[in-house]
């Protein structure tokens, strides 16, 4: 570690020797500061007032010089001062901030860009919007209504009346506090998407043909096949002389579009309050093709949507807007979007379209 000496001689040549000395230790001494804490001692080192290396030059060369080298002498010193100075700034300059941060800082033009992957859709909303192109392409408008519903559209306009055993049907979340409104005001979670079919005919005369896509509600326990929330693709048709022909071959169609074209439909009869008659639609089973397997319980089919035709009874609620029983008759679809989606990736648990891992997302991408 560099100290300053005392001079016994303060010639040109001498001086000159001790000047190289100090300066050789400032440059080697400034080389090795990497940090902010490094850098403090340094500039203390050479700078501070009391004993710093500096005012011992002051003290050993300039104030101990005979009368006729003080001149010499001071010169040097001055041009000592300036060199430290120096030295100090530009050191501070490389270790400003931590030396981690002066790692940070360089920059190696070499290494590849950061790349933001683009985000793709859901396969919940890719599934959805699969099966409401299908219906577009066959003319059908799309359209979408409140997820909070009253019990009126949601049940009462559905032919559902007021305490009907098929209510219990639909395991309903209903909003808190609702008990001072009347029956029909009262707030629910949607059950199903069939309300936004009320809402279609109050806001157009028939003819319509409609699909609408939507999340809806049941007071479901999560499991393997449930989740509280799912989705829902609804279909509407009224017109005049909408048979169950129509019905049955708009959802073949669509069920070949959506699976392939050796897929086959099956109608087997089932009940909603809405529609009359109302069947259950099952298609051949993903997996075994109709030889029987455990995922079609060894029946060959599988149970994908509910459908019907209008029942005459849920005209009647809308009849001022153009639906009159007697002139008009349409069929009606709801389809479960997960079930569906489950059946085109063979996906085993609803939950894992729920649970937002990367890892199974990715391979949807
Ligand atoms: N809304 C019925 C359900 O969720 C499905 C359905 C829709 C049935 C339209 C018939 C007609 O179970």
């Amino acid at each position: 570690m560099y100290t300053v000496p005392q001079l016994a001689d303060f010639s040109g040549p001498s001086l000159d020797a001790a000047v190289r000395d100090l300066l050789a230790a400032l440059e080697s001494e400034a080389t090795a500061v990497v940090g902010e804490t490094d850098w403090r001692a340094f500039r203390d080192r050479w700078m501070a007032r009391k004993n710093g290396i500096l005012s011992q030059v002051n003290d050993l060369w300039l104030k101990a010089a005979p009368g006729p080298q003080k001149r010499d002498v001071g010169q040097r010193v001055n041009q000592l001062n300036k060199s430290v100075e120096e030295a100090v700034e530009s050191a501070k300059g490389r270790a400003s901030g931590s030396s981690s941060s002066l790692a940070s800082e360089k920059l190696d033009v070499t290494l590849p860009g950061i790349r933001r992957p683009l985000g793709v859709e859901h396969p919940t909303i890719r599934t959805m919007n699969t099966i409401v192109r299908v219906f577009q392409r066959m003319g059908y408008s799309v359209g979408e209504g409140p997820e909070i519903e009253t019990d009126y559209y949601n049940f009462e306009s559905l032919n559902f009346p007021p305490n009907h055993p098929a209510r219990d049907t639909q395991d309903t979340i209903f909003i808190a506090g609702q008990e001072r409104k009347a029956q029909r005001d009262r707030l629910l979670l949607r059950t199903h998407t069939s309300p936004v079919q009320i809402h279609t005919m109050e806001r157009q005369p028939p003819p319509v043909r409609i699909v609408i896509p939507g999340k809806v509600y049941r007071h479901d326990t999560p499991d393997a096949t449930h989740s509280p929330v799912f989705h829902q693709v609804e279909g509407l048709v009224v017109d005049t002389g909408i048979t169950f022909c129509d019905l049955k071959g708009t959802l073949d169609h669509a069920m070949k579009a959506l699976f392939g074209a050796s897929m086959k439909t099956r109608f087997f009869p089932s009940f909603f309050p809405f529609t009359e008659p109302s069947a259950d639609v099952a298609v051949t089973c993903f997996k075994c093709g109709g030889s029987g397997c455990r995922l079609c319980k060894q029946s060959g089919w599988i149970e994908l949507l509910g459908a019907g035709m209008v029942d005459p009874n849920v005209y009647q609620f809308v009849r001022k807007n153009g639906y009159d029983p007697a002139k008009v008759s349409g069929f009606a679809f709801g389809m479960g979007v997960e079930r569906i989606a489950m059946a085109m990736y063979g996906i085993d648990d609803i939950q894992l379209l729920y649970s937002g891992d990367v890892r199974f997302l990715e391979q949807f991408a």
